[in-house]
């Protein structure tokens, strides 16, 4: 009988894997006994990722743009050459974009947004499907938000993205329940990140501190998340545990999005 938690003998790829939450999932899923292929941006240091999973890690790390075909069937290609497979997936690359009114809201950083968060998210989608088919199947966790669920005034691209990958996971599930793969979606609320901090400080530069307290009001368990708590719930999605959950939304927002 396996462990409670245990991923040991899974491959996972995960896309955003030197960001705050693709690199603490990353963590935590060779804590316990995957093998990772990590994936981020060309450019992307990957160094504190490495230091963190230590030597002898079962970690891969290829840069890749998550946005671009190619680039996606090359990492896909990859990760089934360095472990033979592909288990778990955790389409996590993901940008904010910038901060705006709708009127003033670019359209090139628009359209940069959906790039990466819906068409990223349904490449690795298209790439991957076809990989864990022919390994019997696995788990897919797409990342979308609370930005998924309500709107947010400044953030139209990133709160239509979000909203897309929910209507991606839907579909994913649907059409690849019989092929024995499970596709999900996580909407974590506020993370403590920089990501956050971008958003804060867009929002109002001059005190980004006091946007950071109003969203932290909003949420009844007072506080900003971890990405160790948003890992903890990819990780759960990951295995066997959650053979039965499929098409699922799974908020994790400190109560957020209740009222
Ligand atoms: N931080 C939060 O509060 C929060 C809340 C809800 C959802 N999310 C989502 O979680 C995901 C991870 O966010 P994070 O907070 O770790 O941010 P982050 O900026 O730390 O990490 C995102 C990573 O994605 C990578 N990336 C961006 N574009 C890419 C591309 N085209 N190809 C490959 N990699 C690319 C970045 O280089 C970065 O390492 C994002 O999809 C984000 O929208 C974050």
């Amino acid at each position: 009988m396996t462990h409670p938690g245990d991923l040991s003998g899974k491959i996972a790829v995960v896309t955003g894997a030197a960001g705050a939450i693709g690199s603490a999932t990353s963590l935590m899923l060779l804590s316990r006994g995957a093998s990772v292929v990590a994936v981020d941006r060309p450019g992307a240091d990957f160094s504190e990722l490495h230091g963190a999973a230590g030597a002898g890690a079962s970690l891969h790390a290829t840069h890749a743009d998550a946005s671009q075909e190619a680039d996606v069937a090359a990492y896909v290609a990859e990760a089934v050459k360095v472990f033979g497979r592909i288990d778990v997936f955790f389409n996590n690359a993901g940008v904010e974009g910038v901060v705006a009114p709708i009127p003033d809201y670019p359209l090139a950083a628009f359209e940069q947004v959906l790039q990466v968060n819906v068409v990223g998210v349904f490449l690795g989608l298209k790439h991957v499907i076809p990989a864990m088919v022919k390994g019997g199947g696995g788990s897919i966790v797409n990342m979308s938000s609370v930005a998924g669920l309500i709107g947010s005034p400044g953030l139209s691209a990133y709160v239509a993205s979000k909203h897309a990958v929910i209507g991606l996971t839907r579909t994913a599930a649907i059409e690849c329940g019989p092929q024995n793969i499970r596709v999900n979606c996580v909407n974590p609320g506020p993370i403590e990140s920089r990501m956050m901090r971008s958003i804060e400080a867009g929002a109002a530069p001059a005190s980004p501190q006091v946007v950071h307290d109003q969203f932290a009001q909003r949420i009844p368990l007072g506080r900003y998340g971890r990405c160790e708590e948003v890992a903890s719930m990819v990780a759960f999605l990951a295995g066997d545990e959650a053979r039965y959950l499929t098409g699922g939304v799974f908020v994790i927002d400190g109560g957020m999005t209740t009222s």
